[in-house]
């Protein structure tokens, strides 16, 4: 029986307004990363995309494919989309970006202060448009505030399968931190609690989950 091809985004991206600057937000690609490494130790085989990040890439993956752009994050994605199982879309893509890249360093007498800025594609939106029958897709919704109300809402725009809602700049879990905790919200309506523990252990627990959901039935888990 066939191996589950799953496709992880991780880390941020960064949007460049010239050579040394740019701007991101502060995730370390540890929640993707552990996905990916569960998710390898299942058997499933891995593409890892990776947006800048300190966090060492784990063994047994088929790929990992560094990027750093929104722009090269939805490429590599987008290339390897098709072919994929699974989507888990837990990368912290920047929702803006300059509205042009200076490609030498501006002077700091000459910085406009002023500057100008587009939205970045929305890159689970826009895969999701592609979405076949039996593909799945994962997002995460980062949220200060409100957290299920909004995640339930990105649930439903971004035609997702399920959608982990995680409380950010709490002081407990999210980004920066080794440990998380968050709520799987499900199509269907159903929701799991997932309570505060180690990226890697809830990372472990969300593959055991989405093994069951999604593949309990004719895939080698
Ligand atoms: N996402 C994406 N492309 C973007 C922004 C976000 O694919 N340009 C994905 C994230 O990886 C995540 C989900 O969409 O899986 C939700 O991201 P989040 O930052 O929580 O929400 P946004 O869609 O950016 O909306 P808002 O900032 O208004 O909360």
């Amino acid at each position: 029986m066939d191996k589950v091809r799953c496709l992880i985004s991780a880390g941020p991206t960064r949007e460049h307004l010239d050579p040394v600057r740019y701007i991101s937000n502060p995730s370390s690609g540890r929640m993707g990363t552990a996905l990916a490494a569960a998710a390898a130790r299942a058997g499933w085989r891995v593409s890892l995309v990776l947006g800048p990040s300190e966090v060492p890439i784990p063994g047994g993956l088929e790929e990992a494919v560094r990027v750093t752009s929104s722009d090269e994050m939805y490429s590599a994605l987008s290339d390897r989309f098709d072919s994929a199982d699974i989507l888990i879309m837990s990368a912290a893509v920047s929702d803006m970006k300059p509205e042009r890249f200076i490609p030498r360093k501006v002077k700091k007498n000459q910085i406009d202060f002023n500057l100008r800025f587009v939205p970045t594609i929305d890159i689970l939106k826009t895969l999701s448009k592609r979405k076949r029958p039996g593909q799945f897709l994962v997002g995460f919704a980062a949220e200060t505030d409100d957290v299920l109300n909004y995640a339930k809402v990105k649930l439903a725009e971004k035609n997702l399968d399920a959608v982990a809602a995680n409380r950010v700049c709490s002081g407990r879990g999210g980004f920066g931190d080794t440990s998380n905790e968050m709520t799987l919200i499900f199509k269907d309506g159903s929701a799991e609690f997932l309570e505060y523990a180690s990226k890697d252990s809830i990372a472990e627990k969300m593959i055991g989950i989405f093994s069951s959901r999604f593949f309990g039935k004719g895939k080698t888990l």
